[in-house]
């Protein structure tokens, strides 16, 4: 380390929890830097499953610190919730251990309301968002109408005031819709009993980081959804309003990019995707549903905030080699190669042919992407169970050549493949 960035090279849901939980136990501080709860984390453990939406997966760690940055837009009922339901569980919670930003933003009930709003207004061309208030909290910021999480230290009437005025304002815009509003008051009440609950963790983690640096602390930056979801570098506007790339990791949690010693992005070794937005492998039919699965397991391709089926597909090199240029990846990891078992055949999409001309990146305008008919090298797939293997000379050859070509195609070497859901069913290959 000192600090390295892992981001999701997809559309989110790559498994970066489980990448970050393993990771995490050679860190000291793990950071979140974008985005809300509309991630979702998921992690197994010792037959346990953990669903992270704000607090960073290294959490489980005890030794970790966790961080939530500025870069981040947090509702404070749903984060309250979240620390209770882990205490529950065991996992210790406190300040020393839980750092949160005073500069991210407040998701209020109103930007909820709008969020539903604004997606009724879209209709069929709604962005699918999780409903979660992500996209009108981030307008607000960069609009300089937010309200902050460093609000919540201002004396209980202030931030009432606050808290009251800001949800009074997004009134006027759903009055505008013809939609119901909301009574501030009753829908501020909540939020100032969170303001008393989270007022310890709260401090300036810019400073916070900067000083864990120079005292050689290790960090990990934990990316949420994926660089293709990007608000600059995804298929606008079916994006998020965050930037879960490398970048943002540096503007989310004010820290210098001189410490920064590694960018690993995680991808699923197919393709999902949920909500609505471009997405050239997509497949119906059988072998899309043996990617889905039939939602029994919770790592079956069901959304862990939204439980929507998610989109599936082949693995999008043209994609993935984007997302290693726009990260500058040292290193990519492969998620979910256990769910390739038992396919005749593998495909790849190593280019896009739009209208007869050869892409190898992604095209600029949504547009032709819309039209990009994928080119498929075909691979021979293998039909034993790989969950059980460690080593990557344990995996067949099939596999290990999926893997190997998937490292060529995209310019990066692949180091971790997982093979299930648990914390040591982790291949590493040492050749990369
Ligand atoms: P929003 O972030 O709720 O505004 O949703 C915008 C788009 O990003 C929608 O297509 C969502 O489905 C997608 N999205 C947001 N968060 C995640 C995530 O954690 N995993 C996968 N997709 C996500």
């Amino acid at each position: 380390m000192p600090i390295t960035i892992l981001i999701g090279a997809q559309w989110g849901d790559e498994g970066k929890g489980r990448v970050v939980d393993w990771m995490a136990a050679s860190a000291d501080i793990v950071a979140r830097y974008a985005g809300g709860d509309n991630a979702g984390h998921t992690v197994a453990l010792d037959g346990e499953v953990y669903k992270l939406h704000l607090i960073p997966s290294g959490i489980l760690h005890s030794k970790v610190v966790s961080v939530m940055g500025n870069g981040m837009v947090i509702n404070p009922d749903n984060l309250v919730r979240e620390i209770q339901a882990l205490r529950k569980i065991g996992v210790d919670i406190s300040p020393e251990r839980l750092v949160i930003s005073s500069r991210a933003h407040i998701i209020t009930p109103a930007h909820i309301a709008l969020d539903k709003a604004k997606e009724l207004a879209l209709g069929d061309d709604k962005i699918g968002t999780t409903l979660r208030g992500i996209g009108p909290a981030y307008l607000d910021k960069t609009g300089r109408a937010g309200i902050r999480t460093g609000d919540m230290l201002l004396d209980v009437e202030e931030f009432a005031e606050r808290l009251v005025a800001a949800i009074e304002m997004s009134n006027e815009e759903l009055r505008a819709q013809g939609l119901d509003t909301l009574d501030a008051l009753q829908a501020a009440q909540s939020y100032l009993q969170a303001a008393d609950f989270l007022r310890p963790y709260i401090r300036d983690v810019s400073i916070y980081l900067y000083e864990a640096l120079k005292a050689g602390k290790k960090v990990l930056c934990e990316g949420a959804q994926g660089t293709l979801l990007d608000i600059d570098h995804g298929s606008y506007p079916f994006v998020t309003s965050s930037s879960p790339t490398a970048g943002g990791a540096l503007t989310g949690l004010g820290v210098g990019p001189l410490f920064v010693d590694n960018v690993l992005g995680v991808a699923k070794a197919f393709s999902t995707r949920v909500g609505g937005g471009p997405m050239p492998t997509e497949l119906d039919g059988a072998i899309a549903e043996h990617f889905r699965g039939s939602g029994a397991n919770f790592w079956d391709e069901f959304g862990t905030t939204t439980g929507r089926p998610r989109r599936c597909g082949w693995l999008d090199v043209v994609m993935l080699r984007y997302a290693v240029g726009v990260n500058g990846l040292s290193e990519l990891m492969l998620t979910k190669m256990d769910i390739l078992s038992g396919l005749d055949e593998l495909k790849l999409a190593t280019a896009y042919n739009i209208d007869g001309e050869l892409f190898a990146f992604p095209p600029v305008t949504n547009e032709q992407l819309e039209r990009a008919k994928p080119v498929y090298e075909t691979l021979p797939g293998w039909s034993e169970d790989i969950s059980n293997c460690r080593r990557f000379d344990d995996l067949p050859s099939a596999a290990r050549d999926y893997i190997k070509r998937v490292a060529q195609l995209c310019d990066a070497p692949i180091n971790m493949v997982s093979v299930g859901p648990e914390r040591d069913q982790l291949v590493m290959n040492p050749a990369g």
